[in-house]
Formats: structure tokens, sequence, C-alpha cells
């Protein structure tokens, strides 16, 4: 996929990213060796460098639920399997120094990265080497590269909810508060959504709002349940924004509630792309634009998306959303529009 050079100059923000999704096969490889870990999914074991680089294509979007492999790992349990190799405060701090360092060559002035403390605590990694790496990252890639970022802890949805509470505990001094560290502002819903409503997590988010931070939560596409999981995450859980949630499209409530409610949805085109037709996905671009719904371009996990960013994602937007450049540069505002910096911040990335 080609990047246009009208996309890669486009001012970016970057508001749907799991910091984990960006771990690169290469530095992988070489946590791995340094950590003494084996790369592994069950039984199969990937010995060499190559063996690695071929898990990530069969990886891509095989659904054993419709019928598919059962002897390869599903989106998720990749992504799992990928984050095995991350221990001590550096290697979380690599991770985070090469997705921002990025960001900067794609021209994202700031980002709001989600991590998943749970993915790292259940190996028995200390919750600070996690949340160390990241604040230094955060630091660093401001002063070196001018990337700003405020991040976002998510609970892992699929996880008891007091497993996700307990985590939010340890995590919470180094929350962007007074008297906090700085490292996160908000507070999401990731993993799979199966059976695992908003709902569920009510508390955990009352709790974050009560603490003074802002919450979000996946909705992910074409989900069992989805229209019902939106429905919770405006009307009760009461979010700020939505993870994907493209199925609004389908309730004319949900597209009302979302305006009332002045939620945006954070898309990320590909990840739906890889299992949905061009000429089914493309159109609802123009449906949200025709309707007034506000939403943004996004990545999503693109190591484990056949390597397609946040460029990549907007490129398809463009190419086969038909979208003009007025239109394409309206989707890289409302990203400000959406996002929780502080207005002097936002002003600058205007
Ligand atoms: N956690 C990390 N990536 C995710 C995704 N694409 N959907 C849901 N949860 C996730
Ligand atoms: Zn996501």
């Amino acid at each position: 996929l080609q990047i246009s050079p009208f996309v890669a100059g486009l001012p970016k923000v970057e508001l749907h990213i799991h910091i984990e999704g960006t771990l690169q096969p290469a530095l992988r490889w070489k946590l791995a060796k340094r950590n003494n870990i084996p790369l592994r999914f069950k039984d199969k074991e990937y010995k060499t460098y190559d063996e690695l680089l071929e898990s990530y294509l069969v990886t891509y979007n095989h659904r054993p639920e419709m019928g598919g492999r059962k002897d390869v790992p599903t989106f998720l349990e990749a992504y799992f399997a990928g984050c095995e190799v991350l221990m001590t405060e550096v290697d979380f701090y690599e991770l985070a120094m090469d997705y921002l360092k990025r960001c900067k060559e794609m021209n994202v002035r700031y980002a709001e990265p989600f991590f998943d403390i749970q993915a790292h605590t259940r190996r028995g990694v200390p919750a600070e080497h996690v949340l160390n790496g990241y604040l230094r990252a955060q630091r660093d890639a401001a002063a070196q590269y001018g990337v700003r970022s405020n991040w976002i802890f998510c609970f892992i949805r699929d996880e008891p909810v007091e497993d996700g509470e307990a985590a939010y505990e340890l995590a919470l001094p180094w929350a962007r508060r007074p008297g906090g560290k700085g490292l996160f502002h908000a507070v999401g819903l990731a993993s799979n959504a199966y059976e695992r409503p908003p709902n569920l997590f009510a508390g955990g988010f009352a709790r974050a709002k009560r603490d003074g931070l802002h919450t979000t939560t996946h909705c992910d596409f074409g989900q069992k349940d989805t229209h019902e999981h939106i429905r919770q995450a405006l009307f009760d859980v009461g979010v700020e924004r939505i993870d994907h949630g493209l199925d609004v499209l389908d309730r004319p409530e949900l597209v009302a509630g979302l305006a009332d409610r002045g939620v945006g949805l954070t898309l990320c085109p590909h990840a739906y792309h890889r299992r949905t037709a061009t000429e089914v996905l493309f159109p609802k671009l123009r449906q949200l634009l025709d309707q007034g719904v506000q939403f943004c371009i996004n990545s999503d996990d693109p190591v484990y998306m056949h390597d397609v960013w946040i460029d990549g994602n907007m490129e398809k937007a463009y190419r086969y959303g038909g979208l003009s450049k007025t239109e394409m540069v309206q989707l890289a505002r409302n990203a400000v529009d959406m996002c929780w910096a502080d207005e002097q911040v936002k002003q600058k990335i205007y």
C-alpha cells in the first residue's frame, strides 16, 4: 500500500493504538534472546527469525469459530503471545520509543496509546516495570521527537472484573492527576468482548471518573451484541469516546445518542477491511460523514494487522472511501477535537 504524499504530509493525531500491538518482530526477537524466553504458540516453537516472521502471516484474521485453522493463533492470541518477551522497564521503554519515533516519521504529532497492565502482571511482571518504562518513553519522546502522548489504561474485559480493578489500583499513582506521575489520563476497555458487555465494568469506570480520568470503551465492529454494547457505553456507562462502534449505522437511536452526548468514534478501517469487502466497508465512512457522526482514523494493532499503520489506514480511507482532500483534513482535525490533550497542546497540533 503506497502512501501518497498528501496523506504522508497530513499532521496526525492517533487515538486508537495498542502499544503492545506495535511490538515489531525484530524487537520481539531481540527481547526473547535478551530475556531468554522461548518464542512459541502452544506447542509450536519459532526457532528461527524466518519462522517467527511467517507466524505473522498465518495469524492474520483466520477465524477458528468459523471453521478456520485451530493450530495457529487467533489475532488476540498472537497479540498476547507477543507480550511474553516484555519483562523489564527497558523492554517497555524500547517498545514505546519505537512507536513514538515512528510517530515522528509519520507526522503523528500527538498520540493516546492504550496499554494492558494485566497482560504483564498476570505473567509475574511488576506493574512498575511497565509503567516506568512507558513514563520514561513519554518524556523522552516529547523531548527528542517532539511527539507528545497521554496514555490510556485498559481493563482486560475477558479477565475477572476484580483483577482489572486491582490493576487500576496499582497503576493509579502513574495517572495524570494532582500528585500523580502523569502517564495516563483515561481508562478504556479492551480484549475479547464476547459476553463481556461494558456494564460489567461500570464500577471501574465510575471510579476512574471520580479520580478525574477520561473514559472510552471498545465496541468491536461485527461483534456479537455490538448494538447493546454501544447502547450501554453511551447511555449506561457514559463514556466520552467509543473505539470502533461502526455498527451504530444500523440504529438511528445510536447515531442520535452519539451526537447528543458529543461522543466520537475512533475507527481503524484496515482492521475491518481484513474481513469486510471494500464495497461493503468503505461506503460506511461516507454514511458516517453524511449523518454527522464525528470520527477519526487510526491503526489499532499495526504489527498484527499486515503492518498497516495510521498512514496506511488514512490512505485506505482516502483511496477506497472516495473522500476528498478537504474531508481527509477534516478527519485529521476531528482527531485533534476528540483528543484529551490540554488546550495549549491542541493549539500546537492544529
Ligand atoms: N486489545 C488489543 N488489540 C485489540 C483489538 N484489536 N480488539 C480488542 N482488544 C484488543
Ligand atoms: Zn483496539
